[in-house]
């Protein structure tokens, strides 16, 4: 029975698929994150640009999936709704964190910083490049404010959808990017035993300070 504690518990395997040691790493952790995100895309894993998003309100965390746009030394940038939970919490609260998780590697991914908005010129170049469905459907969510029934945002989809017709969709004043502006990354690889390799990049002014710590 899956709902059986034991079941659960006897659930667990080996991580056996590589190593991470100081030698093999980047000295900067963009490199370091550009040599598995490659890995991760290459491989066409399902969904491998996802990360998840935690952000807080006070002192209550929440979290979500989000998908990474892009990256540089700059940061890393998503793309939302500026009027959902995570965007008032990150107005309210900027520190986030970013949770990368690739199973099939057994590598995951935490990345600490400031996250702030783009600026509108990139938002909208994204914007622009995105299906016409997609940015109708942004128009169309007042994302995380309560919806009473579905058919009201399918109504709105293509409501807004006429309202555009033969018309560029311009991008919507409540819809845009942030940017996570990294001051320290941990990468995890897993290794057999639990005796995992865990490497952590701390920002310190223009470098950054590599360690290790237990697994
Ligand atoms: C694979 C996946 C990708 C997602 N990508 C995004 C995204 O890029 N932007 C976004 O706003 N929500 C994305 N979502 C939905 C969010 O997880 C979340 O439900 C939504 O943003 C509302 O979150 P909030 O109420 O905490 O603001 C994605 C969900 C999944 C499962």
């Amino acid at each position: 029975m899956h709902g059986d504690k034991k079941f659960i518990q006897n659930i667990r395997r080996d991580y056996i698929k590589g190593d991470l040691l100081e030698k093999n790493t980047a000295g900067n952790p963009v490199d370091q994150f550009r040599v598995w995100f490659n890995e991760a895309i290459e491989s066409r894993l399902v969904d491998g640009n996802s990360m998840t998003l935690c952000t807080v309100s006070g002192k209550r965390p929440s979290a979500r999936v989000v998908l990474l746009k892009s990256f540089d030394e700059s940061g890393f940038v998503f793309y939302t709704n500026y009027g959902s939970q995570k965007s008032k919490e990150i107005e309210s609260s900027p520190e986030g964190c970013l949770l990368f998780y690739w199973a099939e590697f057994e590598r995951q991914i935490r990345i600490n910083g400031i996250i702030q908005k783009v600026s509108r010129q990139e938002s909208a170049d994204y914007f622009a490049t995105r299906p016409r469905d997609s940015q109708i459907g942004a128009w169309a969510s007042s994302q995380s404010e309560l919806l009473s029934r579905r058919e009201e945002l399918e109504l709105l989809f293509e409501k807004i959808k006429k309202k555009y017709e033969g018309l560029e969709v311009p991008i919507p004043p409540f819809w845009g990017g942030y940017i996570l502006v990294p001051d320290h990354f941990e990468f995890w690889q897993g290794r057999p035993n639990r005796l995992h390799d865990r490497i952590v990049y701390e920002r310190n002014r223009e470098t950054w300070d590599k360690k290790r710590l237990f697994p």
